[in-house]
């Protein structure tokens, strides 16, 4: 039986190892973490990740072969196969503050591996890393002095929140990276063989391991640029009369743009496209390409000027105002089907409509604990775990998050309820415009013309 241990146990580790334990019952799984809250979360009916389909297959398979603990010394010493699933954020001090990957995490993962270890390992790089970190990673494993030898292999995680079980389940492509060694080799195809489990050859892919380390980067930049791209022309949209959804969706008929990932929106959140495109902003400064660093570090401007053009159009539209007025906003999370605030565009447009002295009521179907931390010391702002309570005497409903719940709100009922003029402000052009027109709403989505009820 293959031992099989990930060193943290979040948004990625937890949710991946469960479903390698539910496709290869040969392997024993388990999943440590020194946030023992964590743990006793992973162990308990209310799981710390929100992720439809994930309950069942924790619920299915922990305590025959997937185990969630905080003995991360017994887990290094029994592993086979070591993935590594630390946190790794934008560091917040010091040289490359603001832009490097801060990697203090992982190499004290790997220094417990060096302490605890007490014969080969094979250690997989999950989190996403700067390219060359392998190099790193191999001189801190490789300075122990009991001459244990260790095989370093990148296999980046392209799950996305919101579908990680479906996207573990159906992979596009499995990404493995190894040295170029006959070690390196057999390590690279140990790992393979957990995912010949179930992922068909031809989606498993090799390459070296700075193609591997490189190629995450470059997916997330590539998702965010496309997010980045739509939303500009948005803007542009909106001077011109011209319909986002109508430009973008035949722009993506083109087979070779793809239709896919051109919604206009509030622009993306989540934990890794802002902090991924910074790392490799940091990376092309360092090898001396500023032209290449300031191409990609647009991509995130854009995404915050997105946010804030968004207040600056409700200010306008709302008389030039919104002090004291009461403004509900439907929606933290940074995407639909998760829990996850992290890097939400929602936090960026409360903290400036609580600067513009508005008063806002919050209500989110998953995310409204995430939500307290973040808004965490702001005054005027109320937490509503009923979408109707929320709406109750508001000015204005801003939607921040897709939920497809929000479709089968009772819009006549919430109009009902909200000030005259009503405005609504689809930060995800979810709502149907012309049904909340007819409603009575004063509408305004991104990209589009607003609908309203005021003489020009
Ligand atoms: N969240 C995503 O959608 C996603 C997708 C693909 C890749 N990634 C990458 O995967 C990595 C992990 O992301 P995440 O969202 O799961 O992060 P996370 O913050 O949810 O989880 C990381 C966990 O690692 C634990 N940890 C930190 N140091 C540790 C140590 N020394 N020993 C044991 N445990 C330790 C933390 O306590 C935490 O629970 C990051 O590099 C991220 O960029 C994330």
């Amino acid at each position: 039986m293959t031992n099989i241990v990930c060193i943290g146990a979040g948004y990625v580790g937890g949710p991946t190892m469960a479903v390698i334990a539910d496709k290869c019952k040969d392997c024993r799984v388990t999943v440590v973490d020194i946030n023992s809250k964590r743990i006793d979360a992973w162990n308990s009916d209310s799981l710390p990740v929100y992720e439809p389909g994930l309950d069942e297959v924790v619920f299915r398979n922990r305590g025959k072969n997937l185990f969630y603990s905080t003995d991360i010394p017994a887990a290094i010493k029994a592993a086979d196969i070591i993935f590594v699933s630390v946190n790794t954020p934008t560091k917040t001090f010091g040289s490359g503050a603001g832009k490097a990957a801060d990697l203090q995490f992982l190499e004290k993962t790997a220094r417990s591996i060096v302490e605890y270890a007490e014969g080969d390992k094979i250690v997989v790089e999950k989190s996403t890393l700067p390219v060359r970190t392998a190099q790193a990673l191999s001189q801190v494993l490789h300075a122990n002095t009991r001459g244990l030898k260790f095989q370093i292999v990148s296999n980046p995680e392209f799950l996305a929140e919101g579908t990680a079980i479906e996207d573990l389940n159906h992979p596009d492509r499995v990404l493995i990276g190894g040295m170029d060694t006959p070690e390196g080799h057999a390590a690279v195809d140990k790992v393979a063989d957990i995912y010949r489990h179930w992922v068909p050859e031809d989606r498993i892919i090799t390459t070296n391991l700075w193609s591997s380390e490189l190629t995450k980067l470059v997916s997330n930049a590539l998702l965010a640029q496309r997010v980045s791209s739509v939303n500009s022309i948005s803007a542009l949209c909106e001077k011109t009369g011209a319909d986002i959804d109508q430009v973008a969706s035949v722009a993506g008929r083109d087979s070779r743009i793809g239709a896919r990932f051109l919604k206009a929106g509030l622009g993306f959140g989540g934990s890794c496209f802002k902090k991924d495109i910074l790392n490799l902003v940091y990376l092309c400064e360092h090898y001396g390409l500023p032209e290449v660093a300031a191409y990609w570090e647009s991509v995130v401007k854009i995404n915050d000027y997105q946010a804030t053009r968004f207040v600056g159009n409700m200010l306008s539209s709302m008389f030039n105002t919104v002090a004291d007025k009461k403004i509900a906003i439907l929606g933290f999370a940074f995407k639909s089907d998760t829990g996850d605030t992290r890097e939400s565009p929602a936090i960026a447009v409360c903290r400036q409509l609580l600067d513009e002295h508005a008063r806002l009521y919050v209500h989110d179907p998953k995310a409204l604990e995430n939500a307290k931390l973040d808004l965490a010391g702001c005054e005027n702002v109320t937490f509503c775990e009923d979408p109707y309570e929320a709406v109750k005497g508001v000015h204005a409903l801003v939607i921040a998050t897709a939920w497809n719940s929000f479709k089968d709100l009772d819009y006549k009922r919430i109009y009902d309820l909200m000030e005259k003029p009503a405005f609504i402000f689809d930060g995800r052009n979810l709502l149907d415009a012309e049904e909340m027109y007819e409603i009575g709403f004063n509408v305004y989505g991104i990209g589009k013309e607003p609908k309203t009820r005021f003489r020009k």
